[in-house]
C-alpha cells in the first residue's frame, strides 16, 4: 500500500530528528511490533489498517499547528511557544513535540485484534463473516501511563514529554483523577495543547477509513472498515479469534 509506505517513511524521518541515547531500541520495538499496520480504534476514528501511524502524524501536525515557531537554532533544532492570549505559557522543542505526539499512543500496539460478524450479502442474499477490530490487549497497563511507561524502557523522557504523554486523555477518562489532572495541567501546560491537539485529529481530520477531505491520506483503508480489518488478521503479531468477546474502547483519543 503506497499511503503505508509513504507514512512510515514520514514516521521514521520525523523520528530521526529524535537524538537521544536509546532511540534505536525504540525504533526496533516500535519496527516489531504492530504500530505500522494496527488501526487507531476499534470504532471511533481510523478504525483501519495503519490508522495508529496515520493518527500520531495527525497529532504531530495539530499540534505544530497550535504552536507558534518561536526560532530556529543554530543546529537546526526549531523551538515553539505556546501561546495564550497573546504571551507564551511555555517555549518547548520540536525534539519534545514528536516524542509526545508520535508516541502519546504507543499504549496501542499489542492491544488490537480482529474478531467477525456475519453480515447478509445484499447482492448474493448469503451471510458472509465479515473481520471487524476487537480490543485484545496483551499489556493491560492502562493508556496514557502505559505509553509513557513504554517509551521510558528505551529512552529518557523530560517530566514535561512524561506527564504530556501521561495525561494526553484529559478529562474524557471518566476514571480520571481530576484533581491531580488539573494541578499537572497548570504544572506543565504543554499536557492541555497535546490534549488538544489529539480531539483535533480524532475529531476533525479523522474518519474511519482514512483522513477526511482536505487532510490528506485518503482512504488509508479498504473500502469499509471491515475490510481493512480482514487484512489486520494476518499480522501474526496479533492473531484474530472469533471466540473471545468483544471489547470496544470507552473514549476515542
Ligand atoms: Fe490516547
Ligand atoms: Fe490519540
Amino acid at each position: 500500500m503506497e499511503n503505508k509506505a509513504e507514512l512510515i517513511a514520514r514516521f521514521e524521518a520525523e523520528m530521526a530528528r529524535v537524538k537521544r541515547p536509546g532511540i534505536d531500541k525504540l525504533m526496533d520495538y516500535i519496527r516489531k511490533s504492530d504500530f505500522y499496520t494496527a488501526p487507531a480504534s476499534t470504532k471511533f476514528h481510523l478504525s483501519c489498517e495503519s490508522g495508529l501511524l496515520q493518527h500520531s502524524l495527525n497529532v504531530l501536525d495539530a499540534l505544530r499547528g497550535l504552536l507558534d515557531e518561536n526560532q530556529v537554532n543554530e543546529d537546526g533544532t526549531e523551538m515553539w511557544f505556546y501561546m495564550v492570549a497573546g504571551s507564551p505559557v511555555i517555549q518547548i522543542s520540536d525534539e519534545s513535540l514528536i516524542i509526545i505526539a508520535l508516541l502519546h499512543d504507543i499504549c496501542k500496539t499489542y492491544f488490537y485484534s480482529t474478531s467477525t460478524r456475519n453480515v447478509k450479502n445484499e447482492k448474493t442474499g448469503k451471510w458472509e463473516k465479515v473481520p471487524f477490530y476487537t480490543v485484545n490487549d496483551l499489556m493491560p497497563l492502562g493508556h496514557g501511563p502505559k505509553s509513557a511507561m513504554l517509551v521510558k524502557n528505551y529512552i529518557k523522557l523530560t517530566s514535561e514529554e512524561m506527564y504530556a504523554i501521561w495525561w494526553h486523555m484529559g478529562f474524557t477518562d471518566q476514571n480520571t483523577d481530576t484533581l491531580s489532572l488539573t494541578a499537572a495541567i497548570q504544572k506543565y501546560p504543554i499536557i492541555w495543547a497535546l490534549h488538544t491537539a489529539d480531539m483535533m485529529a480524532s475529531s476533525f481530520m479523522e474518519d474511519k477509513d482514512g483522513n477526511k477531505d482536505g487532510f490528506g491520506w485518503q482512504e488509508l483503508g479498504a473500502e469499509d472498515a471491515s475490510g481493512s480489518a480482514g487484512q489486520y488478521a494476518d499480522n501474526p503479531a496479533m492473531p484474530g479469534d472469533s471466540d473471545e468477546p468483544v471489547f470496544m474502547e470507552a473514549a476515542p483519543c
